[in-house]
């Protein structure tokens, strides 16, 4: 998805645009590009493709400006292109603007503005903001910093849709505006300097002190000052936050890829998420919520909704919350939920997962059940984003940065947090039907499960390398098995661009087994006593027809019925979906190798989806 980086200080501004715009790249685009106030103006320099291919426009070595801002873009209005790639400036060439998000009224925008003498060039959404800005900015008779403001807020007014915007003035040297709205964008300060991203990492090795913007606020800054004003132009104070992420952690490492790095991060991302919010003797903390017997007794249904992986670890906690708690879980699809006048009332729970916290579908639904008058929590992995700003409530995993597209330490600490906020409901309400006490235990024992599973786990390369080359893999479980399944067959998509599926086992007759034949691999995951049996006889069903078979398991079965078999190490069944992935995770990532993909940043995906 676009990203967006600023920078106004003493330094030459071009080189930490670019160095910026790199760390950004694992969000995905297909064009990048910067600009700069030079003593002669405004430069722009963009073209199509990665970042580094901008070190070879011609003059970008000679720009000398200390302020400028820059953007890669994910193409959505106009084909991928020079002349749709940002920045993009106004005919008079006095303004220069970057923009993520999507303005849904840009078709009525350029009609009033070509009915006012402007000239669009570019296919872009975008290019009708700097036009906008200078056509109000026109209209001030004393050109002064308030009219450089006014006029961004006047456009802004007019935008309908989401947006992160940068936008510098050639009339303006020392300064720079940004406002957002429904899309990210932080302020990292320094004495005399301010860095702008789209998000933390790509700044944290600058500074540790950041502002975060809510929806329709101006910051107007300058190289030693940031000052902020609402939606009206009020002035507004902000303090800044410090982050404690380690900016090593995002890089990486040693590791060859970064997803590789962050498979292997998962059981101190485990260890940090449990934190001290759970302890064998005592009972689970969440001083967050603090919610009461009386109020947990009063809710009639959770939603829990969320996008791709997040979702899948919605599946997980949906077993755990209805087992432990007693209260009927629904899990949804963000982009479905917010379209589907969803049952929801004040007696309704709603938990919403972002890794990032900036999926557009995910905070709409949040938006949406909060009007319909439901109590809401944003479980997330990013302090200060969007959706935990929106949420009544907020819970943070602890996984540090996540800079692969394809989500894995973050998706085990989802896992993890929701099955305590489990035992949390649980505790409060004074159930009894499971054995709470057993599966904290088992939970302070996970990190080290997990370890010892990554051990084994390098094993699944060799059975990687034997199937690299298919084209069809099926992914099959039962219960909470299934929603590993779910979990494996997007991993492998994402990364290896393999076709793969994944179901429900005794779902399999009633019609996907029409495509297995000879040759056709199918991953079991049995990790569960009660259905062991009925799984076998469904992948029985699938080796008749001439199916090569792995299969991820923690209990006693015949190995010799199938080609290959993963023993993890056993643990409660609420937590074997965090241990049964991580195979699937590897199994994936060599896939992906061995077909020599760009494992952190496959085709089409982006990280962070900020548009609908
Ligand atoms: C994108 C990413 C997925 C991620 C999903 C939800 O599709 O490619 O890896 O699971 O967004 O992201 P979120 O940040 O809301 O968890």
């Amino acid at each position: 998805m676009c990203g967006i980086v600023g920078y106004i200080g003493t330094q030459k501004a071009s080189p930490i645009l670019i160095n910026g715009l790199i760390r950004l790249e694992y969000r995905g685009y297909d064009s990048a590009g910067i600009s700069t106030i030079e003593k002669d103006g405004l430069s722009v320099m963009k073209d199509q493709g990665r970042v580094k291919n901008l070190y070879n426009l011609k003059g970008i070595d000679n720009l000398e400006g200390t302020i400028g801002i820059a953007h890669t873009r994910w193409a959505t209005h106009g084909k991928p292109s020079q002349i749709n790639s940002h920045p993009h400036m106004d005919n008079s060439k006095t303004f220069s603007v970057v923009h993520n998000g999507i303005i849904e009224n840009y078709n009525e925008l350029r009609d009033f503005l070509n009915n006012n003498g402007y000239t669009f060039y570019s296919q872009t959404d975008t290019e009708v903001i700097p036009n906008l800005v200078h056509y109000y900015y026109k209209k001030e008779t004393n050109k002064d910093e308030l009219a450089f403001l006014r006029a961004v807020k006047n456009a802004c007014s007019d935008l309908k849709g989401s947006f992160a915007i940068e936008i510098i003035c050639k009339d303006f040297p020392n300064n720079m505006i940004v406002v957002r709205k429904d899309s990210p964008l932080v302020i990292g300060k320094n004495e005399e300097e301010n860095y702008i991203s789209s998000d933390i990492p790509a700044i944290l090795s600058f500074t540790r002190n950041f502002y975060f913007l809510n929806d329709l606020e101006y910051a107007f800054l300058s190289r030693t000052d940031v000052k902020f004003y609402d939606s009206e132009l009020n002035a507004i104070h902000k303090e800044t936050k410090n982050i404690e992420w380690d900016a090593a952690s995002s890089e990486k490492d040693g590791y060859e890829d970064f997803m590789l790095k962050e498979i292997y991060e998962q059981p101190t991302a485990i260890r940090e998420t449990i934190g001290a919010r759970l302890s064998e003797n005592t009972k689970c903390e969440f001083e967050e919520l603090n919610f009461s017997k009386e109020y947990l007794q009063s809710i009639n249904k959770i939603y829990i909704v969320a996008c791709g992986t997040a979702m899948h670890a919605g599946l997980v906690a949906k077993h755990t919350l209805e087992k432990l708690c007693k209260i009927s879980t629904e899990v949804d699809i963000a982009s479905e939920f917010r379209y589907r006048d969803p049952l929801i009332d004040e007696k309704t729970l709603c938990i919403f997962i972002s890794q990032s916290g900036e999926t557009a579908d995910t905070i709409a639904a949040l938006k949406l059940s909060k009007q319909k008058g439901a109590k809401t929590i944003a479980i997330s992995n990013v302090i200060g984003s969007s959706i935990t700003r929106e949420a009544d409530y907020s819970i943070y995993t602890h996984a540090g940065p996540e800079i692969a597209v394809a989500s894995t330490k973050a998706y085990t600490s989802q896992v993890i947090l929701l099955t305590i906020l489990a035992i949390y409901f649980a505790e409060t309400l004074e159930m009894t039907q499971i054995d709470i006490d057993t599966l904290k235990k088992d939970i302070l024992q996970l990190p080290k499960k997990v370890e010892d599973t990554l051990k084994i786990s390098e094993n699944i390369k060799e059975f990687a390398k034997k199937v690299y080359q298919e084209k069809d893999v099926f992914f099959l479980g039962r219960g909470i098995d299934e929603t590993v399944a779910k979990e494996g067959s997007l991993k492998l998509k994402e990364i290896s661009y393999i076709h793969s599926e994944s179901y429900a086992a005794g779902e399999l007759k009633h019609g996907p087994i029409a495509l297995i034949e000879k040759g056709v691999t199918v991953i079991g995951i049995m990790t569960d006593k009660k259905l062991i049996e009925k799984t076998i006889s469904n992948i029985q069903e699938v080796i008749t027809r001439g199916a090569k078979t792995l299969i991820i398991t923690n209990q006693n079965i015949d190995d010799k019925m199938f080609d290959e078999v993963f023993h993890i190490p056993f643990t409660n069944i609420f937590l074997s979906p965090i241990l049964s992935i991580i195979p699937l995770q590897l199994f994936s990532y060599y896939i992906s190798k061995e077909k020599g993909l760009d494992v952190d940043k496959p085709r089409n995906l982006a990280k962070s989806v900020t548009v609908e």
